[in-house]
């Protein structure tokens, strides 16, 4: 159905090289496809620049350039911004164009851009990841994909390189949905983790020896074990590096807000989801917005004792 060449190291396109988005181009260029690179904030671009990588000056510029094209932005509104804006992809983009939306964002705004996508003869999946920055940085992210299945094999070429796991979810918005699942449970069981260590080291245990039973018992999960919200019991996490960098706050709120939209829209009652939610909200509004989610450990520590 398209000219767009499928195994060849042509240049992709990469807009959003936020926290994921950096080191997700990177596992790219590292497999050999050059790149045409944009975010909004010139200054991330720099590193790519003087590593011989092009960089675009919109989003219709590397629609220009390229045919296929890997997003990584925040949130819903970003993603219509560089897709619909003014100088947004859909401005340039070429027939037979595939376009992935690795963002997290809501299921019928990936709908509704499938739809603009497909009046420009090119195709959009959507393909939310799973991870955090460790799994970004060593290429062994989860890709949930949701899109036309006779485009997935073009998809998983290039996603392969970023992710050890690329799975199928069926129509469009599917990815979103599974990816929006994932996350409120990862919600709920950051804030269990960081609850459960709270009480063990006010008990006069040992963070890092509650960590280690934790892991080999029962309440074992991804929070304890790979992404301990306890600065000092785990090296290379966000919250050994005063939670900076990782996954922020305000993301979670986000995503939380999305589970929120689909139990409403479904009927489907999640109480924990919803709890989580306000506790990333309230987060949120006390300061720790641009800190990582496994911050819900200091929140927590900070609350008053009685
Ligand atoms: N950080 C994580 O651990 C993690 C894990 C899984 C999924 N996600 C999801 O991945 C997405 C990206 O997350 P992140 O942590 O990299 O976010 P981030 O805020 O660190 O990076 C987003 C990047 O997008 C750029 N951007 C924003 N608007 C833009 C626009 N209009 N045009 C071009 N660039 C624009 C920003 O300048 C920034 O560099 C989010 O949807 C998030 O929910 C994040």
């Amino acid at each position: 159905m398209c000219s767009r060449s499928m195994a060849s190291k042509t240049p992709v396109g990469f807009i959003g090289l936020g926290n994921m988005g950096n080191p997700m181009a990177k596992n790219l260029i590292k497999h050999g496809y050059p790149l045409i690179l944009y975010d909004v904030f010139p200054d991330v671009c720099k590193e790519f620049k003087e590593a011989g990588e092009q960089v675009a000056s919109s989003p219709a510029d590397v629609a220009e350039k390229a045919d296929r094209i890997i997003t990584m932005l925040p949130s819903s509104m970003n993603s219509i911004e560089v897709y619909s804006g003014a100088n947004g992809i859909l401005k340039k983009v070429k027939k037979g164009s595939l376009l992935i939306d690795s963002s997290t964002i809501d299921p019928s705004v990936s709908k509704e851009l499938a739809k603009e996508v497909e009046k420009m003869g090119a195709v959009f999946m959507d393909a939310p990841v799973s991870g955090g920055v460790g799994a970004a940085r060593s290429g062994n992210l989860t890709f949930m994909v949701g899109g036309v299945e006779n485009e997935f094999a073009a998809a998983q070429e290039l996603l392969g390189c970023m992710g050890s796991n690329v799975l199928y979810c069926g129509a469009v918005g599917s990815g979103q949905s599974a990816k929006i699942c994932n996350n409120m449970l990862l919600a709920i069981s950051m804030i269990g983790t960081a609850e459960a260590m709270n009480l063990g080291i006010r008990s006069g245990l040992d963070p890092k020896l509650l960590a280690k039973i934790l892991n080999m018992s029962s309440g074992r999960c991804w929070s304890s074990d790979t992404y301990n919200p306890v600065p000092g019991v785990m090296d290379g996490v966000p919250s050994s590096n005063n939670y900076q960098g990782g996954f922020g706050t305000t993301l979670m709120a986000k995503d939380l807000g999305l589970a929120q939209d689909s139990a409403t829209s479904t009927k489907t009652p999640i109480l924990l989801g919803s709890v989580a939610h306000q506790i990333y909200r309230m987060m949120c509004s006390k300061g720790y917005s641009k800190k990582d989610f496994s911050s819900v450990f200091q929140y927590l520590r900070e609350e008053e004792t009685f």
